[in-house]
């Protein structure tokens, strides 16, 4: 599916009022400066504005359902984050988007900084992710986090009553910065279809019990009349941790945990891509040249290259991938000055402790493989810790012989799709964990457990040295399928099974 056909799919939900939520939102407005006059200022590093831009976020949830909106109009509801949001905005944080072609509101939720360090950083990022993740990081639980969280589930769930009015609605809320809100919305509004849609893993009962909040935050969910994962595994996990820890019937056949006299559907909805953003250069003379460029800007010759594009993240198993790396190197001393890693690392909730040591764990590790194995005229390791543009990362995409993917467990990981998506010439190989929903997909990678470095490093060996038929035959077989399930198809289907069932009900 593309976007006009999602359009016309989710043409019979126009009778409703869509209302998304997520906490990050599809346009921020941010001020344009530049260093202000004088040498005084200069000096200070002072800056002076020059006016405000709105920039669109890359994010794979504003891809999907940005087109969604503008067909349906509606409301998104996010935290307004930008330092000109709020000037853009009009006395209840409403503006039009998008700027263009205005069709839906956005509406921005102001937040304190105590808020978003409780709610944000502290219950959702410190305790939520790594307990959902069970990447070996002990999740935090600060009563103070917790309390923000309740609160500013609630805050938005009171702005989701205000913009349903007395209109038919589906709210349609995106991840595990909401777990309470859809039991808030469906208290005060039973008539309106709540559905959810959970980004990342869901553990096991074992794990998910030492959560201090756990019997709160499985009500809050139920308060869904339909809650998406990417997998079936981790609807299983749910079901499971809800059939043991809460007063409800779960009803396996059908998917369904009864609470209070109602039902919430449990489905797998694995997230993709819009593959035609990752198209390449139609013509093989305009390929080559935007190969040798990219080849040239870090200065390769005929050096082979491996590629790793990840937010600096703990669960992403970065440190995993330069030590493979680097026991490849110690095992194939054939490599020695034949190949190069590029780790591109965008920064990432870096106001958390965890967060901090991950960046001095992966510049530790950089520099281990690079002194042990570099020479005068070849570094194994360039690491470029900052953002990219994602046409940027098309064109290293494009360039790369390999790209690793060693997420110690991932939701699903788009960093994979968007690899095979660039990869018209039917070239490069795809080094995949087999912990991210995107292995299930994606079956003709080559699979790694992240965790165990020799078979790892002899993955990546094979990698390097696979037949390019053997590379053309998997990479194929990966394009057909995301190619064939694109973003446009998850939102679909998840909005086409939310309209279904507010006729059931
Ligand atoms: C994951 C989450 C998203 C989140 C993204 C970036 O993919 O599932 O909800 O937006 O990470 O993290 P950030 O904290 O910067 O929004």
């Amino acid at each position: 599916m593309n976007a006009a056909q999602l359009e016309s799919a989710v043409g019979s939900l126009r009778d409703s009022r869509l209302i998304v939520v997520a906490n990050r939102e599809p346009y921020i407005h941010v001020r344009k400066t530049r260093p202000a006059k004088g040498v005084i200022n200069w000096l200070r590093g002072r800056k002076e504005t020059i006016g405000v831009e709105c920039l669109r976020p890359a994010s794979g949830l504003v891809t999907a359902l940005d087109p969604v909106m503008r067909a349906c109009g509606g409301t998104w509801i996010a935290h307004g984050s930008g330092n000109a949001d709020r000037e853009t905005a009009d006395a209840r944080g409403r503006v039009k988007v998008p700027p263009d072609k205005p069709s839906y509101t956005l509406r921005r939720i102001w937040l304190s900084p105590e808020e978003e360090q409780g709610y944000y950083y502290g219950l959702a990022n410190n305790a939520l992710w790594p307990l959902c993740h069970i990447a070996y990081a002990r999740p935090e639980f600060a009563e103070s986090d917790w309390q923000q969280y309740v609160r500013v589930n609630r805050r938005f769930a009171d702005a989701v009553i205000e913009e349903v009015k007395d209109t038919p609605a589906i709210v349609f809320v995106q991840d595990y910065h909401f777990a309470l809100l859809p039991r808030f919305v469906k208290e005060a509004r039973p008539d309106v279809t709540v559905c959810q849609f959970w980004h990342i893993p869901w553990p096991n009962r074992e794990a998910f019990r030492v959560c201090p909040w756990g019997e709160q935050i499985l009500h809050g969910l139920l308060g869904n009349d339909l809650l998406g994962f990417h997998v079936q595994y981790h609807c299983n996990n749910f079901m499971s941790t809800v059939d043991r820890g809460l007063e409800a019937r779960v009803d396996y056949e059908h998917f369904a945990v009864w609470r209070g006299g109602r039902p919430t559907y449990i489905k797998p909805f694995p997230i993709s891509i819009d593959p035609s953003l990752w198209k390449a250069p139609a013509k093989t003379a305009d390929l080559a040249a935007e190969t040798k460029a990219v080849r040239q800007s870090l200065g390769l010759s005929d050096e082979k290259l491996i590629c790793g594009v990840d937010r600096l993240d703990y669960t992403k198993g970065i440190p995993d991938r330069l030590k493979a790396f680097g026991r490849m190197l110690d095992t194939h001393a054939e490599w020695s000055g034949r190949v190069v890693m590029l780790q591109i690392g965008a920064p990432s909730r870096d106001h958390l402790a965890r967060y901090q040591q991950l960046k001095a764990e992966v510049e530790s590790c950089v520099e281990a493989v690079n002194s042990k194995h570099g020479t005068d005229t070849w570094q194994p390791v360039i690491y470029k810790p900052e953002h990219h543009s994602p046409e940027q990362i098309a064109r290293v995409y494009r360039a790369a012989d390999v790209c690793v993917v060693s997420s110690l467990h991932d939701g699903m990981n788009l960093v994979a799709k968007e690899f095979i998506a660039a990869r018209g010439d039917e070239r490069g190989v795809l080094v995949l964990s087999e912990f991210t929903g995107a292995a299930r997909e994606l079956e003709a990678a080559v699979q790694v457990n992240p965790y165990a470095v020799d078979a790892f490093a002899e993955s990546l060996h094979g990698a390097l040295v696979m037949p390019a038929d053997e590379q053309r035959r998997r990479m194929r077989s990966m394009r057909e399928r995301v190619g064939s399930h694109t973003v446009f198809d998850w939102a679909g289907a998840l909005l086409q099974a939310a309209g279904r069932m507010e006729v059931m009900r």
